[in-house]
């Protein structure tokens, strides 16, 4: 089962296939061909593996990115075997990836996988994939690079790692050993702690690749490109200039089958912990020494570090939480949160999350950070809104500027990437109106294709032993240390019932008094 399905529409990956005239890819085309390894997925028979990971291995092996002798372990407890998984991954490439113009190629591809089947909570399975390890090598005459993908509840990964570690398979007698361990990484700082110990106590911190998917996207990584190859920015990007700052990361979708992780996770631990406070920080972040991986999380634990922590007694005031009650979608009649297979009745799990942070430095003192994400909310889209302040004198007079807003500078990091400045113009005639227009740049125009899935890029750079957009765990504590006050609040209250929000509504009525006591207002999406 995979903990990490995307939200994404089953996208069709024609554009990926056809990316191969784009420049994204070209930039991808610089990197070396991984060596001669073998790719073990745990929780093979989850979404995570059929809707993304396989589909991007098939992109990368098209475009010539998977090294020459690249096998597939897909490890699960279904009762499958080489070839039945073989035809349900066939199955998902038509689904997922899109349209497939040379059956023979899928063919020779699907054929470098294999099934092993086994409970990963057991050591023995782990074991008899160590000899099947042993066994290709053996076969295939090469050296044993593995890298194992641990696409499986969190609460499993301990006894996942342990078992690694009693099976030999931390590290291999000829070859890289790296394992990749999806979000999130513990449930709290404690547990993240506890989860860390373990994973010390089998593996060096070079061996480990902790995944944030947001951190492979395009529009992610251009957040630093955008801020630091360009001079214009950055004398704006502070406090004198910038009112407050939205962060949204908003999903239609709702559980997607994954009931019981949702109920361990909530949409605190699955996107705000991780993906959200990414951006908060990659958008927050001082300039670092260099483009590398430690300069650049240097400065985004910096960010962590200097968030105001909250009091738990702040809590109530400043983290809304909610939870979807049934409703209609896009004409479709949907049931609510607790209604949804592998939901308690009673679950106090949120489904949408808001909150105000302040980052107490120089920069940013006094700008209000205001992080919303949730499902079954009316769009799909994630971005960043920098709302800037006001010009210091009016000098149009209020009824010419009936419509006007402030300048947004929005970073649309999905789904239609690009970047808009909003700011005020005259209406074209006698009268003197002034109303808001928006500049905009979209990558679709500009590159002429949209960019790569953000696996195929984390994929590779594992495999290539890049850790550079993989997060570190001083981040990854930093993050679950913002966070803890909220939760341990959370807990002493139990399980309430939670304010609720009807499906297709931007989340309960107290997120938009969060702003609205500021004198503020959601962005209208
Ligand atoms: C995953 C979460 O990490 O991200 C999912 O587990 C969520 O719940 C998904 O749907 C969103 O990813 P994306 O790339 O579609 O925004």
């Amino acid at each position: 089962m995979s903990n990490c399905l995307q939200n994404s529409p089953p996208q069709k990956k024609k554009a990926t296939m056809a990316n191969r005239q784009n420049p994204l890819r070209d930039g991808l085309r610089l990197k070396r061909t991984p060596q001669p390894s073998t790719l073990i997925i745990l929780g093979a028979t989850g979404d995570l593996t059929k809707r993304k990971l396989v589909p991007s291995l098939y992109s990368l092996y098209i475009d010539g990115f998977l090294p020459q002798d690249f096998r597939i372990v897909a490890f699960a407890r279904r009762d499958k075997n080489d070839d039945i998984f073989r035809n349900d991954m066939r199955d998902a490439l038509r689904e997922y990836y899109g349209e497939i113009d040379d059956a023979n190629r899928m063919n020779r591809f699907l054929s470098l996988i294999h099934y092993h089947r086994g409970d990963f909570n057991q050591p023995e399975p782990h074991v008899e994939l160590a000899q099947l390890l042993g066994k290709l090598q053996d076969e295939r005459g090469i050296t044993g690079n593995r890298l194992f993908y641990l696409a499986t509840p969190p609460s499993t990964y301990q006894a996942i790692i342990n078992n690694l570690g009693a099976a030999q398979l931390n590290k291999s007698p000829s070859g890289w050993t790296r394992v990749i361990i999806e979000k999130p990484f513990g449930r709290d700082l404690g547990s993240a702690i506890e989860l860390g110990k373990v994973v010390d106590s089998v593996l060096t911190e070079d061996q480990i690749y902790r995944i944030d998917h947001y951190l492979g996207k395009e529009t992610v990584q251009n957040i630093l490109v955008f801020r630091f190859a360009n001079g214009i920015f950055e004398p704006i990007w502070n406090r004198r200039y910038i009112d407050h700052v939205q962060i949204t990361v908003a999903e239609t979708l709702g559980l997607e089958g994954r009931g019981n992780f949702f109920e361990e996770t909530g949409i605190t631990r699955d996107i705000v912990q991780n993906h959200a406070l990414q951006l908060f920080c990659l958008f927050a972040m001082e300039p670092p020494a260099a483009i590398d991986s430690n300069a650049v999380r240097n400065e985004k634990v910096k960010v962590l570090q200097a968030v105001k922590q909250f009091r738990e007694s702040d809590v109530d005031e400043l983290v809304v939480r909610g939870q979807y009650a049934a409703g209609s979608l896009m004409g479709q009649q949907l049931p609510g949160y607790k209604e949804e297979e592998g939901v308690a009745t009673d679950s106090a799990t949120e489904t949408y999350f808001a909150a105000k942070f302040f980052i107490d430095n120089w920069r940013w003192a006094d700008v209000p950070f205001y992080i919303r994400a949730g499902k079954r909310l009316p769009k799909r889209v994630t971005e960043i809104a920098i709302h800037f302040k006001n010009a210091p004198l009016q000098m149009f007079s209020e009824k010419a500027r009936s419509q006007v807003g402030s300048n947004v500078l929005a970073l649309r990091i999905q789904p239609d990437e690009g970047i808009s400045l909003r700011f005020d113009s005259k209406v074209p005639g006698p009268s003197s109106l002034i109303r808001p227009v928006t500049m905009d740049f979209r990558y679709g125009t500009s590159f002429g294709q949209k960019p790569p899935d953000a696996y195929e890029r984390l994929l590779l750079d594992a495999l290539l032993g890049d850790a550079t957009l993989f997060t570190r765990s001083d981040e990854n504590q930093m993050a679950w240390k913002l966070l803890d006050p909220i939760f341990n609040r959370w807990n002493q209250l139990g399980r309430i019932e939670l304010p609720q929000y009807q499906i297709g509504a931007w989340g309960p009525t107290q997120a938009d008094h969060l702003l609205r006591n500021d004198h503020r207002e959601w962005r209208r999406l």
